[in-house]
């Protein structure tokens, strides 16, 4: 038997190189494997084998077919190939390149998130995200911001349905989720996951129920930055931001830091710009981002020892700052998907 099975392998390998049409093919096929075909027939024997004999005779049919079945994948394989190259015929070269395949290019905002990531980079800052369905702890309370702040209000946030669940932001009991209004809550993330000493860039989309104007977008990308060390200082948070408005918009730009309120940060600021290489918007103080140092209250929600440890945080709005680089005056060119608009970055 193990002979005849053998033969069967050796005689089918042979056979099959004569094989170059789909009906030779069948043809083939149905000699090994059809009704009556060579292997058939001996799979149809194992009936008069004894009950002892059965176990290993099957064994070897077993590899003979694995054998076969091989031998018909490569030739099925073969006769696709030589019929799509039939098809195409010789006088087609399928690795010319088509006269009307016109290159894209990076959207705006791509480019400019990666213009900010790339100066982050340089002062050692490594990239980390979120997800976009936010629980309402990561995107508040952790942050300092309870239940009945008015800076819940001041977000206007979008609300999930209640039944809605996400994989990547897990609820805690009845707590909802949410659309994220910023990235801050990256920061949260990074904390839990993370020790100390790290510094992060979180670029992503946020959302807030704003009404959409030249200035504004429901939906819109921020870059959110966290450096957690000891003693990190308000003299840090200035040079950092320092270098990014200088590698940004030129040697001549500079920083002040206006303060402000967040309840993640004490002390909190805005950051504005101001430039002699801006267009119509050249030497005048331009807000661009909130910042601060990070409440120590924020730390210790998200497990770090505040005695050892402090950090400085900054968010800044991805279109505001495209914006102000190429002189664009209105949000709503991002996302029209107008060649006109998108061409000029090209
Ligand atoms: N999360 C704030 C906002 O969206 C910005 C911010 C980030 C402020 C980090 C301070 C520190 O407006």
């Amino acid at each position: 038997m193990q002979t005849q099975l053998a033969q069967l392998v050796a005689t089918a390998t042979q056979e099959a190189a004569a094989v170059s049409t789909r009906a030779e093919m069948e043809a083939y096929k149905a000699r090994i494997v059809g009704p009556n075909g060579s292997l058939t027939a001996v799979m149809k024997s194992m009936a008069t084998l004894s009950k002892e004999e059965r176990p290993v005779v099957g064994k070897l049919i077993n590899e003979a077919k694995k054998a076969v079945e091989e031998i018909l994948a490569a030739l099925q394989q073969k006769i696709e190939n030589s019929e799509i190259g039939a098809a195409l015929g010789a006088a087609v070269d399928p690795t010319l390149t088509s006269p009307d395949a016109a290159a894209g290019s990076l959207h705006p905002l791509t480019r400019t998130r990666e213009r900010i990531l790339t100066t982050f980079r340089k002062l050692g800052f490594t990239v980390a995200e979120g997800p976009e369905i936010e629980t309402e702890w990561h995107c508040f309370d952790a942050l300092n911001t309870p239940p009945d702040h008015p800076a819940r209000d001041m977000q206007d946030t979008l609300y999930m349905p209640k039944s809605f669940r996400s994989a990547d932001a897990p609820r805690r009991g009845e707590e909802a989720l949410v659309l994220r209004t910023h990235t801050s809550s990256v920061q949260v993330r990074t904390m839990l996951t993370r020790k100390p000493p790290f510094r992060i860039v979180a670029p992503g989309r946020c959302f807030r129920r704003d009404a959409v104007d030249a200035t504004h977008s429901a939906n819109f990308h921020q870059v959110e930055g966290l450096w957690i060390d000891k003693n990190v200082t308000l003299a840090d948070l200035r040079g950092v931001l320092d270098f990014f408005v200088k590698e940004t918009f030129g040697a001549d730009a500079e920083i002040r830091l206006r303060p402000s309120f967040f309840p993640f940060t004490e002390p909190s600021f805005e950051m504005d710009l101001r430039s002699p290489n801006l267009g119509r918007l050249s030497n005048r103080w331009l807000e661009i981002m909130g910042c601060g140092l990070v409440d120590p209250k924020v730390l210790e929600l998200c497990e770090i020892d505040s005695k050892e440890y402090s950090g400085l945080a900054f968010g800044l709005g991805l279109e505001r700052i495209a914006m102000l680089i190429h002189g664009i005056d209105d949000i709503r060119h991002f996302y029209n998907n107008d060649l006109r608009f998108l061409r000029q970055f090209a």
